[in-house]
């Protein structure tokens, strides 16, 4: 995290407790009053629907009285002094008012009140449906019907992590006798060659693009957008792998592991379990997360993001849940929330061993027995598999 963006997100905490206390501001005697008016006329006439409606169960009538509250707020919203709503939040709240109006295809299903939806939105920058696909492939997975889709975010310009994976572990479409799909997932960035993007796409057809700015702290939208993808454009799919581009994989052990009798088909997350990890305040860290952003100290326990495996049950599930969970930067923790928030929690791999972060060097045998390893470079991807899948004993 830069300092530049340290220095707004100070500036939001200092503006959401501005917003939180509207009524330090003396609003002038005649709009009180009115306000006053207005509320007794609500009350009156709530209390009279259900009383004069006996067939309305309570929480009915709470719910009534809920929209009315919802439209005075929103009335009162209207007079809110424009500098109590930080400059991101307005861009952003305009580019809702547009997007809501032209209601494009990655729109559609979302027919809730332009209300709700405004009021969710000024906090929910990463559920997914904020966005929408350049380049989808919405038919890979009707061709394919994969049992395990392999979803791998990664950098529009980093052609060379693409390569190296479509060459070692995004090579094989069928692994223990189960389809295989490699995708590979780009938000926007201000760089990258939109026509050599295309052709790429051509040639492998297994790129998903979406309208947001492909950067570090918006990793928690392309992880959103990633569970989109699957909900809606391959819900048959058995499993799904979220997996970083700089990942040794190997594909058999994975699929040896989904195969194994006890693995559930639903409601199901693994990977390398994090336990009690305290949320990190240092602001000079790559995993900063600002007070206002995330509260508690200590994050629900989540699987790392260098590679999660879940049923593909899931993703539809985390779409929806995050509507009502404010996002933040660190997209394997917001993963955490979700599951959580879900009344569910992640689950340990069959053999832990297998899902390792880092190595110290490449080791043929110990290879062959691991399902993941942070390798960090698309050179030593194509050297270690090279040498990996060389005939032979591993061990
Ligand atoms: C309306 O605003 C109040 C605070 O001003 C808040 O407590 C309440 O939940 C809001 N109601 C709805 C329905 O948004
Ligand atoms: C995240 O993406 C949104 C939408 O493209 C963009 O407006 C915002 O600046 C990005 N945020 C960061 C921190 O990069």
């Amino acid at each position: 995290m830069g300092d530049q963006n340290t220095g707004s997100d100070e500036e939001l905490g200092q503006t959401r407790q501005f917003a939180k206390h509207p009524h330090q501001q003396k609003p002038p005697a005649f709009h009180s009053w009115f306000q006053g008016l207005l509320m007794l006329c609500l009350l009156v006439f709530v209390v009279f629907l259900a009383f004069s409606d006996s067939t309305l169960s309570w929480s009915e009538t709470l719910s009534i009285q809920k929209q009315y509250q919802r439209f005075f707020n929103k009335s009162k919203q209207g007079h809110t002094p424009a500098y109590l709503i930080h400059p991101k939040h307005r861009a952003f709240l305009n580019k809702m008012k547009e997007n809501t109006l032209q209601t494009p295809e990655g729109l559609q299903h979302n027919t809730e009140p332009h209300t709700t939806q405004q009021q969710r939105l000024q906090y929910h920058e990463a559920y997914p449906h904020n966005y929408r696909f350049v380049m989808e492939n919405a038919e890979v997975c009707k061709v394919n019907s994969p049992f395990l889709v392999l979803m791998v975010p990664v950098a529009p310009s980093n052609v060379a992590a693409r390569d190296a994976i479509r060459a070692t572990w995004g090579k094989d479409q069928v692994v223990q006798g189960k389809k295989l799909l490699t995708l590979f997932v780009l938000g926007l960035d201000k760089t990258h060659d939109v026509e050599k993007l295309q052709q790429e796409n051509q040639q492998h057809n297994d790129l998903i693009q979406s309208n947001f700015l492909d950067t570090y702290l918006n990793l928690t939208i392309k992880t959103m957008v990633i569970m989109d993808w699957l909900a809606t454009r391959c819900p048959a799919a058995a499993y799904a792998m979220k997996v970083d581009s700089d990942m040794f994989l190997n594909v058999d052990n994975l699929v040896i592991m989904l195969k194994k009798p006890g693995i559930p088909q639903k409601n199901y997350l693994t990977g390398m379990l994090m336990w009690n990890r305290p949320v990190v305040r240092s602001k000079n860290s790559k995993w900063y997360v600002p007070e206002e952003m995330y509260p508690e100290p200590q994050y629900p326990t989540y699987t790392l993001g260098m590679g999660y495996v879940f049923s593909n049950d899931l993703p539809a599930k985390f779409v929806d849940v995050s509507k009502s969970i404010k996002p933040f930067n660190i997209e394997d923790a917001y993963i955490g929330m979700c599951i959580k928030k879900l009344g569910l929690s992640p689950t340990s791999p069959p053999d832990p061993s297998q899902f390792k972060a880092y190595n110290s060097k490449y080791d043929r045998c110990e290879f062959s027995k691991v399902i993941t390893y942070i390798i960090g470079s698309a050179e030593n991807l194509k050297n270690f598999w090279a040498d990996y899948k060389k005939p032979g004993p591993h061990c």
